[in-house]
Parts: C-alpha cells; structure tokens; sequence
C-alpha cells in the first residue's frame, strides 16, 4: 500500500513516541497520583498572577488535567512534539468541556516552542532528558527572559542522575478487559552524559504474551547540583517539592537582571 501524506505546520520526521504512545497514559499514572498533592499546592500557590502555564512535553494530558483542577479557567498551553502522544491528549481534551475551552494543544517542541511573554508557570515534568545541555541551557533562558515575575518553572530530574545501567524492572501493569498490559524499563549508559533507555510494553491474554513491543530513548543525565548551577547562570532560585519519588524542581527567578 502506497501511503500519502500532505502536512503543514506538522513535522514529518518519525515519531520516537509512536510505539510508547498506547502505552504510556496508563503507566505513568502512578506517578501523577504521587506528584498531584505537592504540585496542586505549588499552583495554587500561583493562583493571584494572570499569565497562561505552559506545558512543555505534555503527553497524555496528565499535566495539563491538574493544571486545570488547580487553577481553574487558567490558559494552559500543551507543547507535544509527538503526533501519537498528541492523539492521546486530544482524547483527553475533547470530551471533557472545561479542558476543551481552556487547553491549547501546540505541536512543537520545547526548543522551538514560541513562548508566551508571561507565563505565570512552566511545567517540564519526565522530559528534562531529551534535551542536549545546550538546549537544556537555552531553554532556561527563555523561561528566565519570560517567566511572569513570581512566576516559577516546574521540573522533575528522573534518576538516575548519571549515566549507569539501570537493571529491567517492572513499570507498572494495568488490566483492561480481557487483557493484562506491562511496562519494563532498563538503561544502559551511552555516552559521558547519556544513557539509552528501553521501553518494553507487553499485552498478555490470560496471562500468554500475544504482543511485545520496545522503544529506545536517548537521554541525557544531569545531577541537580549541575541544574542549579545551570540556573543560577540565569538568575534562578530553586527549591525541591513532593516526596521523593516524585520530588520537583520550582524554579523562580531571584529577582536579578535577566540575562
Ligand atoms: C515520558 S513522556 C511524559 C509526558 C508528560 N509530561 C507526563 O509526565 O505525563 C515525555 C514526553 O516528552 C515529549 N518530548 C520529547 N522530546 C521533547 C522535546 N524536545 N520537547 C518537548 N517535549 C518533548 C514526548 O513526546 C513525550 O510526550
């Protein structure tokens, strides 16, 4: 079969996330149900400001949901650069009437992402790694240049924080249906900075594997000393947030010139 496609303002490159995109909303959950009392807190912190949250690497929609329930009738721009995870998200968006009317789904990525001229937050939660140390630094300096004055970024480091091999380990499973769905990680180092995750989703019936897929992501390891210090090249203060699992950056500028 000869397949055409005819886009305009999407990109055409291959979708990294197209194999993790069935799978990822449902076993992320577990993280959003640890995060969602310390970052509900943190935004509703932000409540008295008027600028719009963006949320870089929005996936599923997960974000965006509390974003919402914590700061309701708020703008909330969702940046997802992957068509799969996108169709996740506008799945959420659509039939629910309040996130429909206050969410924009923008398909960009955090480097090429247009930012407000004030967002009162940021969100970058799980995606801190895809970004090379030089669009990690360039991205802080636009949020330093943008943020709304008391504003704060949001941000979580996965560990591990440098490049060593994380055994497999179980990820999480759901049921749904007849069928028992699992996700495995592991990680083996790839470079000074970087390591390789490997994503396997298995789909077992009656408890026989009739699916397997996997996925490889390159990521890049930061410690949160080397963050800090990132951030404080661009006059920004941060303190950690949440358990520990589940634990996050909030980001804010110190009140210094904006580089
Ligand atoms: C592990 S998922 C996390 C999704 C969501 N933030 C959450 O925590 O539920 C990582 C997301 O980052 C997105 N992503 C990958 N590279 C990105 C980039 N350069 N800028 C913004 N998002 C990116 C992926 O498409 C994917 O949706």
């Amino acid at each position: 079969m000869n397949l055409n496609f005819v886009t305009r303002g999407e990109s055409t490159v291959p979708d990294p996330y197209a194999a993790s995109a069935p799978y990822i909303d449902p076993l992320i959950a577990g993280f959003w149900h640890g995060t969602a009392p310390a970052l509900t807190a943190e935004l509703k912190s932000l409540s008295t400001l008027s600028g719009p949250v963006a949320d870089l690497g929005a996936g599923s929609g997960r974000g965006v949901r509390a974003v919402a329930s914590a700061l309701p009738g708020v703008s909330v721009l969702a940046v997802e650069p992957s068509p799969a995870m996108r169709t996740a998200l506008l799945a959420r968006l659509v039939d629910d009437p309040v996130l429909r009317t206050t969410v924009t789904v923008i398909a960009a990525d955090a480097q090429t992402y247009d930012f407000p001229r004030s967002p009162r937050a940021v969100l970058a939660m799980n995606m801190l790694g895809h970004l090379a140390p030089e669009q990690r630094r360039r991205l802080w300096a636009k949020i330093a240049w943008c943020l709304e004055p008391g504003g704060a970024l949001l941000v979580n480091n996965q560990r591990p924080h440098t490049p060593v091999a994380v055994p497999r380990a179980a990820g999480g499973t759901f049921r749904v249906g007849e069928q028992d769905y699992e996700g495995w990680i592991q990680a083996e180092p790839s470079g000074a900075e970087r390591l390789t995750w490997r994503m396997t989703y298995r789909t077992l019936h009656e408890g026989r594997c009739v699916s397997e897929t996997t996925a490889d992501y390159e990521w890049w390891t930061v410690t949160d000393d080397e963050l800090r210090a990132e951030w404080a090249e661009h006059h920004l203060t941060s303190r950690t947030a949440g358990e520990e699992k589940t634990a996050f950056h909030v980001v804010s500028r110190s009140g210094g010139p904006v580089s």
